[in-house]
């Protein structure tokens, strides 16, 4: 079982700073070696984590290393009570004990922290450092007030508000932008491998960012546009493509933002049990809906209370369509989403819509005179028809 906790306390600063971008080239390149290991034997395997973690330990990771001790302290033993989302105030620091042993477990545990170390960006989790004692695997974050997107949109219990359009909105744009980072600034481009509600954080102000790298995979260089690796990730938010073939893109990573954008629009989850069966996947459900311009109201999530501009319902459904596409070539780069949903978030968008809203009463009234006008004539037709 994973364990989170959280404990009051000033934030330490990172001992060791990250030295110029040559040395973060070198370590992306020692990154990528070590991501594509394969060692034969299981004790090969633990003399390369050690060392390896022992590098890091050395080297120029910004992340400030913690003892266990240190920790165990700090949040009493690693106590239930500190577990996030049981209330508190003045957190800042969100801690998270891996179970994971093996080399699994390792391999994700490095990759998180290189990631999170080489790569900075305010739609991604910082690391506030990490301990790797012994057997124990600890990673330390800064502190996300409003938990993840799965807490306030999936999971929202009766007393909470649920979020309203905009701030959806605002996920999306947030969320998307750090997939563009990692797909389009990140050089080697970085494929997330594990974008899904729980992963998507959220600040007080709702900003969000992403979090838990260690899925994450190089992506593709000289000229292929795909990886081959083993299927891991989350059933329901994989590519089909990857599913199937076990070829990795950073479309497979568009594709899973298609499903956690539907999410955000429905309020429905990816795969949900409790529904009646066709309804329970929510590809399956959308597919038909999305055919039909005029169904696309039935996909608003009912928490919205209708409250949203109906021309960027509209606009959003159609670009969580694109990315949910099963031909993984014909779906939008990731920052041509990222151009879209900007536009969808700003103020400028809801006029629009509201002027077209307007625009569509006015040529209803329109109607309804023109209606009147000729039943008017009609009756005078009908009055001198039977006097004559
Ligand atoms: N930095 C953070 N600040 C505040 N809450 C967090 C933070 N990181 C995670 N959480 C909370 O802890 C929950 C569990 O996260 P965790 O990454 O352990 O599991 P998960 O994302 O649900 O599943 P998986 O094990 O597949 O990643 C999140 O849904 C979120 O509510
Ligand atoms: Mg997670």
């Amino acid at each position: 079982m994973r364990c989170f906790s959280c404990y009051m306390s000033e934030e330490k600063k990172p001992e060791k700073s990250l030295k110029k971008s040559i040395q973060e080239y070198e370590d992306t390149r020692a990154f990528a070696s070590f991501t594509n290991i394969s060692l034969k034997t299981e004790s090969s395997r633990k003399r390369y984590i050690a060392e390896e973690i022992e590098k890091y330990r050395k080297g120029n990771i910004a992340a400030q290393i913690f003892t266990f001790n240190e920790l165990s302290v700090a949040t009493q033993k690693f106590n239930p009570k500190n577990l996030i989302g049981e209330g508190g105030f003045g957190r800042d620091i969100a801690v998270k004990k891996l179970d994971r042993n093996g080399f699994q477990g390792n391999r994700e545990f490095l990759t998180e922290i290189l990631i999170l170390s080489l790569l900075h960006h305010p739609n991604l989790v910082k690391l506030v450092g990490y301990c790797a004692d012994g057997e124990q695997r600890v990673l330390v974050y800064e502190y996300m007030q409003n938990g993840s997107l799965e807490d306030r949109l999936l999971d929202i219990s009766l007393n909470q508000k649920p979020l309203d359009w905009n701030t959806r909105m605002k996920i999306a744009v947030g969320a998307a932008r750090g997939l563009e980072y990692l797909h389009e600034k990140a050089n080697p481009p970085v494929i997330y491998r594990d974008f899904k509600a729980s992963n998507i954080l959220l600040d007080e102000s709702f900003n969000a960012k992403l979090s838990d790298f260690g899925l994450a995979k190089l992506g593709p260089t000289g000229g292929k546009n795909h990886v081959s690796t083993p299927v891991i990730g989350t059933y329901g938010y994989c590519a089909p493509e990857y599913a199937a073939t076990g070829q990795l893109s950073t479309m497979s990573d568009v594709y899973s933002f298609g499903v956690v954008f539907l999410e955000i629009i429905t309020g429905r989850r990816i795969i949900d049990n409790s529904r009646p069966s066709e309804e329970q996947n929510l590809i399956t459900w959308a597919q038909p809906l999305f055919k039909d311009k005029k169904s696309f109201h039935l996909m608003a999530d009912p928490l919205l209370g209708g409250d949203y501009p109906e021309k960027a319902l509209y606009q959003a459904l159609a670009v969580a369509a694109m990315c949910l596409q099963e031909e993984a070539t014909i779906r939008p780069l990731i920052s041509d989403v990222v151009t879209v949903l900007e536009y969808l978030s700003t103020d400028k968008s809801q006029k629009e819509s509201e002027e077209d809203d307007d625009k569509d009463n006015n040529e209803d009234d329109d109607e309804e005179e023109d209606n009147d006008e000729e039943e008017e004539k009609e009756e005078e037709e009908e009055g001198s028809r039977r006097s004559s």
